[in-house]
């Protein structure tokens, strides 16, 4: 007789335990464990074999499975090239931040060509379409269900048969089979098996929201992420209309691709080109203000960095980051004031990244450099110069991965000149663009404003 165990699940990572513990041994989150009824244990073999395809039958399988486009070229490149039939995608984010505008546009976009059906465990039928509304939606062929019941909403999907099943949110879904309260780890791991196992049976894509909060710690998207076959975060700055949507998993396409969104008055517009949101477009050079080519999400974005410098009231100075590491400011002043005799230890100093952006990346140190000695002179650099290198504590100018990629963006927006590490100097550089390899501060400096 096959005796029966409880399985533990940690909420926080999916960790799995035999018995009981205050600490998940897996991620050592406390007080994390909870409980999972049996069904989800494997069940006995039967004795029939499973099917066995040849790969060649496999890979033509695949090229006939058909994308559907959303109708905004930003979402079908995050998906890899629109969604795919059958797939399981999780869109985590916190609230209020737009999922579930998203996704009705997405529903509503898909409806016109394809039965759609969008389940709501969070808004009424009247409130989803109040939404509708005031996006300027409508289709006959979205249905839209309010209901916490997933066993109701996966009975009308098999009845329905829609291309797309969307699940907003699994917080709110329950499986009758699985007696715990809905949000609950048990739950969120039965819903989603069963939707996914819905989607890889039946063929439509499932969409599911999954709520995250500010540390992402909440139970719900970690725990899900190995199920589904993508799995997309949205984000935005706080006060930002600008939403940024990446996968961090996709079975079906590249990660960490990045789509860019602006939420207005009738919901999310895509960017088709986001540079144009981090430049603040000016006729004439000013002091204070570098453009670089910086690289987020396997796309490389110009963005316009801005410094100013102040000589501060008596006390202790002011240093002000927004977009960039508050330490790494630090260090670059300390380079500046030892490798290029630039002293702002007085001064006040603001740093700011145009368009609300955040970049964690090395290759802002030369242009962030090249802002603060800018703001301090007064002076705007030369001939408009891009600019983007690591700096060393010696006051070396580094190299930086995809510099080639850098380079062809700002030749394709049509730059013309640009400071570099020597070390990223291709063998042919693009066409149109005049490059300035520079492998100290001094020499950025120079290259920069002139010789003084
Ligand atoms: P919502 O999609 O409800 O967020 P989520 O599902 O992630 O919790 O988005 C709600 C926010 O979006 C809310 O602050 C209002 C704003 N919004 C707009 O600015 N324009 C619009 O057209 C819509 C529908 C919402
Ligand atoms: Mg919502």
């Amino acid at each position: 007789m096959a005796r029966t165990q409880a399985l533990y699940v940690c909420r926080a990572c999916g960790g799995e335990a035999l018995k009981w513990q205050g600490q998940c041994a897996h991620c050592k989150q406390w007080d994390s464990l909870e409980a999972v009824t049996a069904s989800r244990r494997p069940r006995e073999h039967g004795g029939s074999a499973a099917a066995a395809v040849a790969l060649d039958e496999g890979t033509a399988a695949g090229a006939g499975m058909a994308r559907l486009s959303f109708g905004m070229t930003e979402l079908d490149r995050v998906f890899g090239g629109g969604l795919v039939g059958g797939s399981a995608t999780l869109l985590g984010g916190e609230p209020g931040i737009g999922k579930s505008t998203l996704l009705l546009q997405v529903a509503a976009a898909l409806a016109r060509q394809h039965p759609i059906v969008y389940a709501s465990g969070e808004e009424s039928v009247a409130q989803i379409g109040l939404r509708a509304r005031r996006l300027g939606l409508a289709s006959a062929q979205l249905a839209l269900v309010s209901e916490h019941s997933l066993d109701a909403i996966l009975a009308l999907a098999l009845e329905r048969q829609p291309a797309l099943l969307v699940i907003d949110s699994i917080q709110t879904m329950q499986l009758a089979a699985t007696e715990s309260a809905a949000g609950s780890a048990a739950q969120l791991r039965e819903c989603t098996a069963a939707l996914v196992r819905h989607a890889k049976t039946g063929g439509a894509a499932v969409m599911i929201v999954g709520h995250v909060t500010k540390d992402g710690s909440i139970a719900g998207p970690k725990l899900l992420e190995h199920l589904v076959d993508t799995v997309l975060y949205f984000e935005s700055d706080a006060g930002s209309r600008y939403r940024l949507l990446r996968a961090t998993k996709n079975r079906f396409g590249p990660v960490n691709e990045l789509g860019f969104f602006a939420m207005g008055e009738t919901g999310l517009r895509e960017v088709r080109n986001p540079s144009a949101i981090f430049l603040s477009r000016r006729p004439e050079p000013v002091a204070g203000s570098v453009v670089m080519v910086a690289r987020d999400g396997g796309r490389a974005l110009l963005i316009e960095v801005q410094a100013l410098v102040d000589r501060g009231a008596a006390g202790a100075p002011r240093r002000v980051a927004q977009g960039v590491d508050a330490n790494r400011l630090s260090m670059l002043l300390a380079i500046l004031n030892r490798h290029a005799d630039l002293s702002l230890v007085e001064h006040d100093v603001f740093v700011n990244l145009v368009g609300g952006i955040e970049i964690t990346e090395t290759a802002t140190d030369l242009p962030l450099c090249l802002a603060l000695a800018s703001s301090l002179r007064g002076r705007a650099l030369q001939a408009s110069a891009v600019a983007f290198g690591e700096l060393g504590l010696t006051g070396e100018v580094r190299p930086v991965a995809h510099g080639e990629e850098r380079l062809r963006e700002l030749a394709k927006l049509g730059y013309q000149r640009v400071i570099l590490p020597r070390e990223n100097v291709p063998r042919a550089a693009p066409a149109g663009l005049e490059l300035q390899p520079v492998a100290t501060i001094g020499e950025a400096l120079a290259a920069a404003f002139g010789a003084r």
